[in-house]
């Protein structure tokens, strides 16, 4: 049996979906007002719990071979932190799965964590990795680069479909290879069940690293016309963003993120997704 904990979110829920398909029994940890239904509709099981509840970690892993986890505060708030999810949430689910007797823990990192780094979350994400891999239970560690379906969704795909102009931060030329959530998804489920996987740290990006130019392009190369763009200078607010996003497209002004993906996505079988074939899929759903 696999837990899946961060189930009702984005990937989370892509990685318990595929998992099911394979015919895998699957126990997802969900939360009072969290809606697991299209879930447990595919004959998974549902388990209460709250990573800052350890008690409940140690009942959702009772019975379970691998635990996969996805689940992160970034998009929650209140009582869930970076410090009591991403920190302390994810080291009592690790030890609530050592002692349980879980043999394999897949943890969905990020690309560039690291316990000096000046943002909390890869902190968190540092130390989680160093925690899993002292723990005794065999690991795979992923760590993927920024999600297209985030940050190409909200900053091109979200203006688009509301008639807006796209914004852009800075010069635009720094390229990044963006990785989609079902890449991402298809890397977690095929570390399952895995021995190649087994103490892993494996780094995940797309298969082409674009400019936010590039990424434009490919937009309007799939929607047969140019589109109307306004630039604001690095470290401005973009309309409609969050601030942790345009605080972040600052800093994407500032490094590339590029990864020779195809060994890595041939060893694991997955076929990665480019952003022309997001952008295509996006304008379709327009
Ligand atoms: N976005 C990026 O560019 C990027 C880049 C690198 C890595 N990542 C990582 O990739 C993963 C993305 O996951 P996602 O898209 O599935 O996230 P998501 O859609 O934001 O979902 C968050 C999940 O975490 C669960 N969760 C939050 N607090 C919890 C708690 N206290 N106890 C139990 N569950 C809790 C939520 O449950 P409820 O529904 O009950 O709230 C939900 O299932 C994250 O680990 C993220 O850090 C993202």
């Amino acid at each position: 049996m696999i837990l899946v904990v961060g189930a009702t979110g984005s990937l989370g829920g892509a990685v318990a979906q595929g998992l099911l398909a394979k015919g895998k029994k699957v126990r997802v940890l969900t939360r009072a007002g969290s809606n697991a239904a299209a879930l447990t509709a595919k004959g998974a099981e549902a388990v209460t719990g709250d990573l800052k509840d350890p008690a409940s970690l140690a009942k959702a892993c009772a019975g379970i071979d691998t635990v996969v986890t996805t689940a992160n505060s970034v998009l929650r708030g209140g009582a869930d932190t970076v410090d009591s999810v991403d920190l302390t949430g994810n080291k009592s689910l690790i030890d609530a799965a050592k002692a349980a007797g879980v043999k394999h823990f897949v943890f969905v990192s990020a690309l560039g964590a690291a316990e000096n780094h000046p943002v909390p979350i890869f902190q968190a994400k540092a130390k989680t990795e160093a925690h899993l891999k002292s723990s005794g239970m065999a690991w795979t560690i992923l760590a993927p680069n920024f999600f297209t379906d985030i940050w190409v969704g909200m900053v091109v795909g979200m203006p688009l479909s509301q008639g807006k102009p796209i914004t852009l931060v800075g010069e635009g030329k720094r390229k990044h290879a963006f990785v989609s959530n079902a890449d991402v998804a298809a890397f977690a489920i095929a570390a399952v069940d895995n021995p190649a996987a087994k103490n892993q740290f494996i780094p995940i990006a797309g298969p082409e690293a674009l400019s936010w130019r590039d990424v434009v392009a490919a937009f309007e190369k799939a929607a047969g016309k140019s589109l109307p763009v306004s630039w604001v200078a690095a470290g401005t607010a973009v309309p409609g963003l969050p601030d942790m996003m345009w605080q972040t497209l600052a800093g994407m002004e500032t490094f590339d993120t590029v990864l020779p993906m195809a060994d890595t996505a041939a060893k694991y079988g997955v076929t990665q997704t480019t952003v022309a074939q997001f952008a295509a899929a996006a304008l379709a759903r327009k």
